[in-house]
C-alpha cells in the first residue's frame, strides 16, 4: 500500500460500512450511516491537522488550548458526496463548503462536469475532497485538477470505498493527495461498478435507483 493511502480498520467503520453494503439498507438508513462514516474519516484524516495555541477561561482558572490553525474546505462532490457533507460539518462546524457537480458518463465513465461556482482565488489552505465511491478514479482526479487549477495548496480525498484502479488512478495522476477510505475493494466489474462494493451511491441514499 503506497504510503499516503490510509484505510480504516476501525471495527467501528467496518461495522457501520456493513450496513451500507446490504442492499436491504433503505435510502433513510443508508443516508444516516454514510453521515456517522464522514465523521469518523474526517477524525482519520484531520489526525495530523496543525493547531495553535489560545487561552481560555474555564470556570475555574485561564487555560492554554489549542484550536486549528487552517481554513478548511470541504468539496462534496454531487450527488453521493452530498450525505458525507453532512457528517463532516458536523465536525468542522466553521468549514467553508464548496460543492463540485460532475457525473460519470455511463459509456465512456469519463467524468463530466456541470457545477462549479468556486471563487476566483482559493479561501481555504485545506480542501477535503468528500465522495464515497472511487471507482475508475476519473471523478476524483478531475476533481483534483479543478482545485489544483483554483490554487488549492493541500487537498486530501475522503471516501467510503474505493477500487484499487481508482486508488491507482488518483495516486499516478496525483500522488501529492493522501485518500482516507473506509475500505479498499476487490475490482472494477466491466460496466465500472466497485465489486463487491454497494451498488449506486447517489442512488442508494437519494430512493433514485
Ligand atoms: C459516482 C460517485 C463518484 C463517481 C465515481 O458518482 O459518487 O463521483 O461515481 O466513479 P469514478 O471513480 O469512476 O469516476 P456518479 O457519477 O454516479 O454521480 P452521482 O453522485 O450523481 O450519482
Ligand atoms: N459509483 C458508484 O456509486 N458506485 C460504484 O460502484 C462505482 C461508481
Amino acid at each position: 500500500m503506497a504510503p499516503n493511502v490510509f484505510v480504516s480498520s476501525h471495527p467501528l467503520i467496518q461495522h457501520k460500512l456493513a450496513i451500507l453494503r446490504d442492499k436491504a439498507t433503505e435510502p433513510k438508513k443508508f443516508r444516516q450511516v454514510v453521515r456517522e462514516l464522514a465523521i469518523m474519516l474526517v477524525m482519520e484524516a484531520t489526525a495530523d491537522m496543525p493547531t495553535e495555541e489560545i487561552m481560555v477561561e474555564t470556570p475555574m482558572a485561564t487555560t492554554r488550548a489549542q484550536k486549528l490553525r487552517d481554513r478548511i474546505g470541504l468539496i462534496p462532490i454531487l450527488r453521493a458526496g452530498l450525505g458525507m457533507m453532512e457528517g463532516a460539518l458536523d465536525m468542522l462546524p466553521a468549514a467553508e463548503v464548496w460543492h463540485i457537480g460532475l457525473y460519470r458518463d455511463e459509456k465512456t465513465l469519463r467524468p463530466v462536469e456541470y457545477y462549479n461556482k468556486l471563487p476566483i482565488a482559493p479561501t481555504v489552505s485545506v480542501c477535503l475532497m468528500l465522495d464515497p465511491m472511487l471507482a475508475t478514479g476519473g471523478s476524483a482526479s478531475a476533481t483534483v485538477d479543478i482545485l489544483k487549477k483554483w490554487g488549492a495548496k493541500q487537498i486530501k480525498f475522503l471516501g467510503l470505498i474505493g477500487a484499487p484502479e481508482g486508488v491507482a488512478r488518483l495516486q499516478k495522476d496525483h500522488p501529492d493527495v493522501p485518500i482516507y477510505l473506509a475500505a479498499l475493494d476487490e475490482r472494477l466489474n466491466e460496466i465500472g461498478y466497485i465489486l463487491p462494493g454497494l451498488g449506486d451511491a447517489g442512488d442508494r441514499q437519494f430512493g433514485t435507483g
